[in-house]
């Protein structure tokens, strides 16, 4: 019988393939780069084609280091990079634009004049989508290949332009492409366009309206976990269901287990992206954070998610690689930070892309404030890593202001929660345990529990939690006065970051 699942995670620097059997464990990995486009400042592309070609590489690679056989795999999750626009013609599959990633910035005059035009300016759409108005969704990056690409409006409003997040893509390809494949996207996806209210779970007439993006190019939202199609690759996997669809953040929310109103978790990726678990209550947000969907299994209503979105945590470790050359490989940073006792004074806000939550700041910039004649690249590199922690505790007081509810330990996931010395920082910055459970590749997996309990590798969201285990608990060491000291120092370094106006 079918019982491995295969999971694929479409990220914003790679894609990946995972085989999981039925005990949630990893059997096979295959992973492949696709290259970062950077036109100008503030502009992030990907080249779909690539990204594409990548899928259908990691899916072959993972079957055969697996030593599996396609008929062995009951189901295929997909999980991805959220936001990130793509537009292509449903004629010939191909792409109109590269597609415009979710950090890319060019969009914010558009941003600027629609929160000038109406009343309550950045929140204007709050309501609706439970998300400020902000470059980072994929309303005015779909609205902006519209306007900038010539023939693409007549050709949307002719319908035979169609719009998705890269977890659209890659099922519309799997399932056949322009030989038939299925445009659909979840809940989970959906929630981050601004285009979604948040409500009817629906796309909205009024907001396709005020971004100008015709209704027909949107693809049709399914559940997060529930059978959407089967796959279409002649010689790789055919006729597999694909039967779960999450956003990256979400999916790793599912994969910690957190399904129920209170559980959270802190993803340490590019980006860092806290998930607090709602429930059905669509919670809104005095303090920055953005409501969200956190998913919605067939026949259920949905369950919704506050969120603390932090744009620049993982990609400032491949700044100091790649522009400052200080380290050769990210994993170095840690030896790197570890040739010094502490920061040296210097405090380091990597406002790359504005500051998200819980500030929404677009024309934030970045600063490296503190800076003596004693600081060396040892305490850059360390200011670098702690940028991380009080980035996430600057989210985490928006998570409690919001609830009211202090928070009791944060469970984490994600790359960057290897090093050790990071997550005893985040723990003594927090004044909170951090706990890291024994698998931290929660993404793939939440992708993989969502398609196996649709196709009956898992019976329930109980038998899942059962797979839950942790690794180390660390706990908060620092005394409450030095905490607070370095916070405050961190929240001058935030201000002055704020301060920057070109
Ligand atoms: O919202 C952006 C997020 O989904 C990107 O995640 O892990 O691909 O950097 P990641």
């Amino acid at each position: 019988m079918a019982d491995h699942v295969l999971a694929i995670d479409q990220g914003t620097t790679s894609t990946r393939a995972i085989v999981f059997d039925a005990t949630g464990g990893v059997v096979a990995v295959s992973q492949r780069e696709h290259e970062q486009i950077f036109p100008r400042a503030g502009q992030v592309e990907h080249d779909p084609v690539e990204i594409w070609t990548s899928t259908e590489w990691v899916v072959a690679s993972c079957l055969s280091r697996a030593g599996i056989a396609a008929s062995d795999v009951a189901a295929v999750g997909v999980t991805n990079q959220r936001e990130t626009a793509i537009v292509w013609d449903r004629r010939t599959g191909r792409p109109v634009h590269n597609a415009i990633v979710w950090q890319d910035t060019r969009t914010q005059p558009r941003i600027d004049q629609l929160a000038a035009e109406g009343e309550g300016g950045t929140f204007r759409f709050a309501e609706q989508t439970g998300l400020p108005l902000a470059t980072y969704f994929s309303a005015s990056k779909i609205a902006w290949i519209l306007d900038h690409v010539p023939g693409a409006r007549d050709a949307a409003e002719a319908g035979h332009l169609v719009f998705g997040t890269p977890d659209t893509w890659v099922i519309w390809n799997l399932t056949g492409g322009a030989r038939g494949g299925i445009h659909v996207t979840d809940v989970t996806n959906a929630s981050r366009t601004l285009l979604m209210d948040l409500r009817t779970l629906d796309w909205s007439d009024e907001l396709l309206a005020v971004w100008g993006i015709p209704r027909a190019m949107m693809p049709e939202i399914r559940s997060s976990s529930g059978v959407v199609g089967t796959t279409a690759l002649p010689d790789t996997l055919h006729g597999t269901p694909i039967a779960g669809i999450l956003g990256d953040q979400q999916a790793a929310t599912f994969g910690q287990a957190a399904f129920e109103a209170g559980e959270s978790k802190n993803t340490y990726g590019t980006g860092n992206f806290l998930l607090v678990n709602t429930g059905t209550d669509i919670v809104r947000s005095d303090s920055g954070l953005i409501t969200t969907v956190a998913y919605r299994c067939d026949g259920e209503p949905a369950r919704y998610a506050l969120e603390g979105s932090i744009a620049v945590t993982g990609s400032l470790i491949q700044w100091l690689r790649d522009n400052l050359g200080i380290i050769q490989r990210s994993e170095d940073v840690e030896t790197l930070a570890a040739t010094v006792d502490d920061n040296g004074g210097a405090y380091f806000v990597p406002a790359f892309s504005g500051l998200y939550a819980p500030y929404w700041r677009p024309d934030a910039r970045g600063a490296l404030v503190g800076m003596t004649r004693y600081v060396n690249k040892g305490h850059i590199a360390r200011a670098a890593l702690e940028s991380t922690a009080f980035q996430t505790r600057d989210v985490i007081e928006a998570v409690e202001a919001d609830t009211g509810r202090a928070l009791e330990e944060l469970r984490v996931d994600g790359g960057m929660t290897r090093n050790d010395a990071l997550m005893q920082f985040q723990a003594d910055i927090l004044g909170i345990p951090v706990v890291r459970p024994k698998v931290v590749e929660t993404t793939a997996l939440g992708a993989a529990y969502a398609a196996g309990l649709a196709t009956g590798v898992w019976t329930s969201r109980d038998a899942l939690r059962a797979h839950w285990q942790e690794d180390v608990r660390f706990e908060p060491r620092m005394p409450e006065d030095e905490r607070e000291r370095r916070y405050r120092l961190w929240q001058k370094a935030v201000s002055k970051s704020l301060d920057w106006v070109d």
